[in-house]
């Protein structure tokens, strides 16, 4: 999986333990990202429904999610996989414009992904294997990159990961039913069916993820779009249709209101962090919409970028992290009993609530 802000890599098992807590068959997860969450969820057994705007999530949530990982023919995929990575690198958009114009990625390793993804489109669209084969290539890619874990920059000196040759693996595939959506999470949630259970984890302050993968958005989209900036990032980053809510200070804790009480689920958790704008106390009042409220914290390490440094535009490490863990909350809503039984085993760390402590 991709280096990601946010990713919810160390709360994945405490989020399937909830879900296994509550019983849940259905899930639904709504700021879906890399898909950790839901596949964690699907491993549980349940079936699933991954929603995100972004387009590297939809073909994230097609692989690991919508794909029943027992109808895959693992022969035909390592076939595929292998006829693709012995392909000649030729470059094209993705060479010029990111390891050229740009040093993202080594240009040996730009020109294979010009010759994969062409070759993806030429000749697997429309195959089920398709949005596998493009999840295998990004993470490849994302392997050998020379960031500091976004897209807005990349490092001076070549990252030493990035002198790696592009090796296609294989995704762990899930066996099982789910679904893959793309869409506005306060649009989609209104026309989902009820689930058992929901998590919500959506942006809480200004980084877009939008131009901070954009050229995951242009490896899928694969438009060849005009581009600004060392970054070269793609020149629609301009456009209102790709800002989101949940990056505008002003506007982003009524969106979340608003997605928490139109959302149709027995139970709601939702993620957040002590380095967002809404504060907790008023999440916890918006989730009260649910029923009874419990407030999980967790020490965890700050996103990979601040592990790396704080770098400027040319690469050149400029200042100092000013502190590398912060506290994740996990926020529990729904019936009395259901959230007294699903966070039991955290009722000495749980933060007690006006609304009737849980703690
Ligand atoms: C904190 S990340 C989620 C991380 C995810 N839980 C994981 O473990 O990978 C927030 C996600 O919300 C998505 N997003 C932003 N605005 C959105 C919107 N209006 N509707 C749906 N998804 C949105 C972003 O693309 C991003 O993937």
């Amino acid at each position: 999986m991709i280096k990601y802000i946010g990713s919810k890599r160390v709360l994945a098992g405490v989020l399937g333990d909830l879900l296994a807590r509550s019983g849940a068959r259905t899930a639904l997860d709504l700021f879906t990202g890399t898909t950790r969450v839901a596949q964690e969820f699907k491993r549980r057994g349940a079936s699933v429904i991954a929603v995100d705007t972004a387009r590297y999530s939809e073909v994230f949530a097609r692989c690991y999610v919508e794909t029943d990982g027992a109808a895959v023919d693992a022969g035909d995929l390592g076939e595929a996989l292998r006829y693709l990575g012995q392909l000649p690198g030729e470059a094209g958009y993705f060479t010029e414009t990111f390891c050229v114009r740009s040093r993202y990625f080594q240009p040996f390793n730009g020109e294979r992904v010009d010759a994969i993804r062409t070759a993806l489109d030429r000749d697997f669209a429309g195959s089920a294997l398709w949005p596998i084969l493009l999840t295998s290539l990004i993470d490849a890619a994302d392997r050998v990159d020379s960031t500091t874990g976004v897209q807005m920059a990349y490092v001076k000196t070549w990252a030493p990961r990035s002198f790696n040759p592009l090796q296609l693996r294989p995704p762990s595939l899930l066996a099982g039913p789910g679904r893959a959506v793309r869409g506005d999470a306060r649009v989609v949630v209104k026309e989902l069916p009820p689930v058992d259970l929901a998590y919500l984890d959506p942006p809480y302050n200004q980084h877009r993820y939008f131009t901070n993968y954009h050229i995951w958005e242009t490896l899928v989209a694969w438009d060849a779009p005009p581009h600004y900036g060392i970054a070269c990032k793609r020149l629609d980053s301009r456009d209102e249709a790709t800002k989101s809510v949940f990056n505008q200070k002003a506007a982003m804790a009524a969106a979340l209101r608003q997605v928490v009480t139109d959302v149709k689920a027995s139970v709601v958790v939702l993620s957040y962090n002590n380095e967002s704008w809404v504060a907790l106390d008023e999440l916890v009042d918006m989730c009260s919409v649910h029923g009874q409220v419990a407030v999980l914290p967790f020490d965890s390490k700050r996103y990979v970028g601040a592990q790396i440094g704080i770098y400027n535009r040319s690469g050149q490490k400029v200042g100092r992290v000013s502190h590398l863990r912060n506290l994740e909350y996990l926020v529990v809503a729904g019936p009395r009993r259901l959230v007294a039984r699903m966070t039991a085993p955290y009722a000495a760390s749980a933060l007690p609530r006006p609304s009737g402590a849980l703690a």
